[in-house]
């Protein structure tokens, strides 16, 4: 069967198939079809035409209409997260983390948009405003364009739909090309409330058509979710529009010397250095640990890697399955390559099979190489020893990226210190960085991004502010 996509809340085919295949065995996952140019332009005239009407629908409607996606997602997430296991080779475990995240973001959109009001500001502080009341209050900045990555590709259309779907900000979104299938699920379960058409459309275009969407001046807010140079590019062509960008990230994790089980941070650090092949912008990539504790820690993080399950991202056991497809994990092989030529040393792993990548630790990794430098989105951690905390926090610094850190201490204060220092979006403690609740604001600073998302965050930023100001009152 061939999955339709969505223009203006209807479901449509087009002429171009798109066979989406799963990176673990090139199986066919599902079939569906590029948007045609017309339906393209129809989605966008349709987000345009009811801009002005979706904004002021009553909360009651919207937050229905999200409740009943969260619902409808958690009723079917065995479904839901086997598809996003075939379409992206995100192992079930994983998947199903996955999935239930989404039934979250749309359950916390709902409460939001309930609660989304605004706030009174007297303005009487000075004679000249006696008797003056503000009230301030936040409306769409216009359609959104979202653009979804392939590593969430429900959850990271979640936050883009949920969040502009509360605050009445109609949404074209483009998945993934490689995993636009159970976004197009999301867009039936869409087809199912009562929001106005053209409120939503779920597009599969390549990303060369991307562009034209991009400049379109009816979609006045881009948000994207993906690679830097396509990130800054988006912004380079729409100068004029607010443009969100989620990009990726070097995370680092910082285990200092009053941390003492190690086999917890090693426990951790192996998991989230390779959940989804260490695809996720906030997998750990870098470990800057106290030589009090390096050594201990070092050999446990191996042990712990070395326990990893491996292979078919359909079996219950798998820990690490493939990467998206066999560029990625070749791109990997080579700047693991590099490392070595430089003097790294392997503590496990190094080598592709195919589209996968064996869950690799390096140590010694000389200075300026790109398994430290860039963001690796591979099985890939790398270990290294600091003589102080302080030298720690300036090692995750040393980045042009900025999205999360982790650090392992007890110590409140160096809690806060490193809140202070760290040049990043976030920082969690007692553990790695790849903690993320849907709720909390989520984003990067430096190369990382611009912009917030978590959905409250999300809904401020895709809305900007409308003061009514109220004369003569007695209040
Ligand atoms: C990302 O890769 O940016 C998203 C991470 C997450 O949502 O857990």
């Amino acid at each position: 069967m061939t999955v339709p996509y969505w223009v203006a809340g209807q479901p449509a085919t087009g002429e171009d198939r798109v066979e989406v295949r799963t990176p673990h065995d090139n199986g066919l996952a599902g079939v569906t079809t590029n948007a045609s140019a017309q339906d393209v332009e129809r989605a966008v005239a349709a987000a345009h035409a009811v801009a002005g009407e979706f904004a002021v629908l009553p909360a009651h409607a919207r937050a229905a209409a999200l409740d009943h996606v969260s619902r409808r997602l958690a009723e079917r997430a065995d479904e839901v997260a086997a598809l996003i296991t075939a379409e992206s080779g995100k192992p079930a475990k994983w998947a199903r983390v996955e999935a239930s995240r989404a039934v979250s973001v749309f359950r916390w959109a709902a409460e939001e948009a309930r609660r989304f009001s605004g706030e009174l500001q007297r303005l009487d502080t000075d004679p000249a405003a006696s008797g003056r009341l503000a009230l301030v209050r936040r409306a769409p900045r216009g359609p959104v364009l979202g653009i979804a990555p392939f590593n969430f590709p429900l959850n990271l259309v979640a936050h883009k739909v949920a969040p502009a779907l509360a605050v009445g900000a109609p949404i074209v979104v483009k998945p993934a090309p490689a995993t636009p299938l159970v976004a197009l699920l999301l867009g039936g379960l869409l087809a199912e409330t009562d929001l106005p058409a053209g409120s939503w459309s779920v597009l599969p275009v390549p990303n060369e058509v991307a562009g034209a969407l991009v400049e379109d001046p009816r979609l006045p807010v881009v948000s994207f979710t993906g690679s830097g140079p396509v990130g800054y590019s988006i912004q380079e062509r729409a100068p004029r529009k607010h443009v969100v960008l989620e990009l990726g990230g070097n995370a680092a994790a910082v285990v200092c010397p009053d941390w003492t089980d190690l086999g917890f941070a090693a426990s951790r650090i192996a998991t989230f250095a390779m959940y989804q092949g260490g695809q996720s912008c906030i997998s750990v990539q870098r470990v800057y640990a106290h030589r009090e504790v390096y050594p201990a820690l070092e050999r446990a993080v191996v042990a712990r890697v070395r326990e990893l399950g491996v292979g078919d991202p359909a079996d219950p056991a798998t820990d690490v399955g493939p990467l998206i497809n066999e560029a990625a994990a070749r791109r990997v092989q080579e700047w693991v390559d590099e490392a070595v030529a430089a003097g790294a040393r392997v503590l496990t792993g190094g080598h592709r099979d195919g589209t996968a990548f064996e869950p690799t630790v390096l140590a010694d990794v000389p200075p300026g190489c790109r398994v430290v430098d860039e963001e690796v989105f591979g099985p890939v951690v790398v270990l290294e020893p600091v003589d102080s905390t302080e030298e720690a926090f300036d090692r995750v610094n040393a980045s042009r990226f900025g999205l999360q850190a982790g650090v392992f201490t007890h110590d409140v204060r160096l809690a806060f210190r490193a809140s202070a220092r760290l040049a990043v979006g976030g920082v969690v403690v007692g553990d790695v960085p790849s903690f993320r609740a849907d709720q909390m604001p989520y984003g990067g600073v430096k190369e990382s991004g611009t912009g917030r998302e978590g959905v409250r965050a999300a809904m401020e930023d895709l809305t900007e502010q409308r003061v009514l100001v109220l004369t003569g009152l007695e209040f």
